[in-house]
C-alpha cells in the first residue's frame, strides 16, 4: 500500500480522465490523517477546483456548520471526494469519470482505516454504500460495509437549495454523533 506523501504525489498528477484537462487544482482531501472518521462527497465545484481543498465555497460552509452542531471540525475528521477534479458546470461526475478516480479514494481508505464513513449526498452513497441507495429514504440509516459502519447525510448544495430537508439532516447529524460516542472517536 502506498503512502501518504506518495499517493498525493500521484494524484495530483492525474491524468486518468478527461477532467485534468479543465482542472485548475486537483482536490485531494483535507483533515486529520489519523482520524477513524470519513466524509465523502462527490466532486469538486468551482471555490474547491479554484483553491484546491474540498467544501471551501457555500456548500462548504454549511458542511462546516454541520460539523460544528455535534462539536466537530475538520481536525477531527477526514474530507475527500469520489472524484478529485471538478466536473465541468458541477455536473455528477461520470461514471467512467468515477471509475478512473475511485482508486484514490480506495487508498485513501486503506490509510485512513475509518470506522465511519459518512457519505454526503447521494453520489456517494450510491458508490460506496449501494448502487440503488434513495438519499430520500435512506438518508441517516446505518449499514456495515467493508469493516466501516456507513450512512449518508443529504449533500449540504441540497441542504441550500432545499432548506425543507434541514430538520431530517439535524436528526442525522445527531445519530452520527451517538454512534461517534459509542465507539469512542
Ligand atoms: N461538493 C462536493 O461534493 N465536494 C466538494 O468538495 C465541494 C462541493
Amino acid at each position: 500500500m502506498e503512502n501518504w506523501e506518495a499517493l498525493e504525489e500521484s494524484c495530483l498528477h492525474c491524468d486518468r480522465c478527461h477532467l485534468c484537462g479543465t482542472r485548475h487544482n486537483v482536490v485531494f482531501g483535507v483533515g486529520n490523517r489519523e482520524s477513524k472518521l470519513l466524509f465523502v462527497g462527490e466532486g469538486p465545484g468551482e471555490q474547491e477546483d479554484l483553491q484546491g481543498i474540498p467544501f471551501v465555497g457555500p456548500a462548504g460552509k454549511l458542511l462546516d456548520d454541520m460539523l460544528s452542531i455535534i462539536d466537530l471540525d475538520r481536525d477531527h475528521c477526514y474530507i475527500a471526494n469520489i472524484v478529485k477534479c471538478r466536473p465541468p458546470r458541477n455536473r455528477d461526475p461520470q461514471p467512467q469519470e468515477q471509475d478512473a478516480c475511485i482508486g484514490y479514494l480506495e487508498n485513501q481508505i486503506a490509510l485512513l482505516q475509518p470506522k465511519i464513513l459518512v457519505c454526503l449526498g447521494r453520489i456517494a452513497a450510491q458508490r460506496l454504500i449501494d448502487p440503488n441507495f434513495r438519499i430520500t429514504y435512506d438518508h441517516g440509516t446505518w449499514v456495515q460495509r467493508r469493516g466501516m459502519l456507513c450512512t449518508a447525510l443529504y449533500h449540504p448544495s441540497a441542504l441550500l437549495r432545499d432548506p425543507g430537508k434541514r430538520p431530517e439532516t439535524f436528526d442525522d447529524l445527531l445519530s452520527l454523533r451517538e454512534k461517534l460516542r459509542e465507539l469512542n472517536i
